[in-house]
């Protein structure tokens, strides 16, 4: 309500800048990591200049500082940000059954960045009776904020996301020579993996939470909430989840969440109204608006960017030409019902009558840094480690071909990418007309301008 700093959603935003302006990401992660309590969790939000925030019991904001630490790494290559100096906070530890408190905290001792992911890592190890993360008083869905008020509840989103953290952070540490805390994490990941699928597996999908009780959420056995979309996606975004069972699960996304008539993914169905479930103050928000079964657009995202890491190039073609804005505002009809603006990202699409189809809260980043990834890294799969670009497009068959400029530092590089056949494997790389080895673009901040050709 009053333009606070939120540290997962800012952390988020920056990720999307690794191409256009890296050193963003970079602050961002300095800056979110003072914002870190010395055992590991962090403010949710706060405000600058005095950092006066809240303390919670959120299950996943921490964890996008490895997360993002791992992104800038090994795209940027710039190790050099491990060993960055940056001090923690200090406040009273908060209480088992208080939601959040709001304070100024102390200034406590400073470590490394690397330390700081270290205690983040530590921090998230917090299991329940199905041996998946405590969801605590919310993971990245806000508004789920009582399915573990008493400390039992589990996320069975937040495990597929913990476990691609533990395996990305496994390298950086390995990089570091920390063999212990890279075997940690793998061992930690391993005992994960078999967690979920022993446990989290509902028959058709996977589930989204356990209630402190027991209670599953997101099985076929909810009157609401039957099947959620985060699980799923992660699923397969992680590279965890068992694959034939991940497959089943998109295509019951597909089947159960992909509105096709109202041109939207729906986040879940049905959406909380009048079952005796209390999942929080998502209930509070009617049927099929915003989180509460409505499109929530940066979930949506993932929905694709899993299509596209199955390599589902129709699904996730038809499903980005259906969520983009300016498709949804085609002619008069269609903007009189969407009634948002056609160019820039939106948040929610409402997905329940009498107003399905009807865009929500526009200007959003938090979709809008996920969208462009989508369309830059997996659609058009270009991707960057270190300086290098590597190519994996997920484009429709029948295109031939099609162009990146692509700006590094001060030099241009016209990037013309054509498939013989197929776009299955880059075949030969040209630079300014002279052939290059392997199959990755070296990038070169020389000022010039480069025309490049990549044959698959
Ligand atoms: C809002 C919040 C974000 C949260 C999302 C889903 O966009 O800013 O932090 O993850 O809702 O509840």
């Amino acid at each position: 309500s009053s333009g606070a700093f939120g540290f997962r959603d800012q952390l988020q935003d920056t990720m999307a800048l690794v191409h256009a302006h890296p050193r963003a990401l970079r602050e961002q992660i300095l800056y979110a990591a003072a914002h870190q309590f010395v055992e590991g969790d962090v403010q949710h939000w706060w405000h600058p200049p005095t950092n006066r925030g809240v303390r919670t019991h959120f299950s996943d904001d921490y964890l996008w500082l490895p997360a993002a630490v791992c992104r800038y790494v090994s795209t940027t290559g710039d190790d050099a940000i491990l060993n960055e100096t940056v001090p923690f906070i200090e406040g009273r530890p908060i209480k088992p059954d208080e939601e959040a408190y709001f304070d100024l905290p102390r200034l406590g001792p400073s470590s490394t960045l690397y330390e700081h992911c270290v205690r983040a890592v530590n921090n998230g190890l917090k299991f329940g009776a199905h041996g998946i993360p405590l969801i605590g008083c919310g993971d990245w869905n806000d508004g789920m904020n009582l399915v573990g008020e008493h400390g039992k509840g589990e996320s069975v989103w937040l495990a597929f996301f913990l476990h691609n953290v533990l395996t990305q952070f496994a390298g950086v540490a390995r990089k570091r020579q920390d063999d212990t805390f890279a075997r940690k994490c793998i061992d930690e990941a391993a005992r994960l993996q078999q967690h979920i699928e022993q446990n989290a597996w509902d028959g058709n999908w996977y589930l989204r939470a356990w209630f402190d009780d027991g209670t599953p959420l997101g099985s076929s056995q909810n009157e609401e909430c039957q099947i959620d979309a985060l699980p799923q996606s992660w699923a397969v975004i992680s590279g965890v989840g068992d694959p034939q069972r991940a497959r089943q699960a998109m295509d019951a996304v597909d089947q159960r969440l992909v509105r096709r008539d109202g041109k939207l993914i729906q986040l879940f169905t049905p959406a909380f109204d009048k079952s005796a479930l209390n999942p929080g103050y998502i209930k509070g928000y009617v049927p099929g608006i915003r989180e509460n079964g409505g499109q929530y657009t940066h979930a949506a995202v993932w929905t694709i960017i899993a299509f596209t890491m199955m390599g589902d190039h129709r699904r996730a073609w038809e499903l980005f030409r259906m969520i983009l804005p300016p498709n949804h505002s085609r002619n008069p009809d269609e903007a009189n019902l969407y009634k948002a603006e056609p160019y820039v990202s939106v948040a929610d699409i409402y997905g329940v009558p009498p107003h399905v189809g009807r865009g929500g809260w526009t200007w959003y980043t938090g979709s809008a840094g996920w969208l462009y990834r989508l369309i830059l890294e997996h659609l058009l799969g270009v991707r960057r480690e270190g300086d290098k670009l590597a190519f994996a497009p997920c484009v429709p068959p029948e295109w031939k071909n099609f162009k990146v400029h692509y700006h590094f530092g001060k030099a241009s590089y016209h990037i013309e990418l054509r498939a013989n056949q197929t776009w299955v494997k880059v075949q030969k790389i040209s630079v300014d007309g002279a052939q290059q080895t392997g199959e990755t673009l070296a990038l070169k901040d020389d000022g010039k301008e480069h025309t490049v050709e990549v044959i698959f």
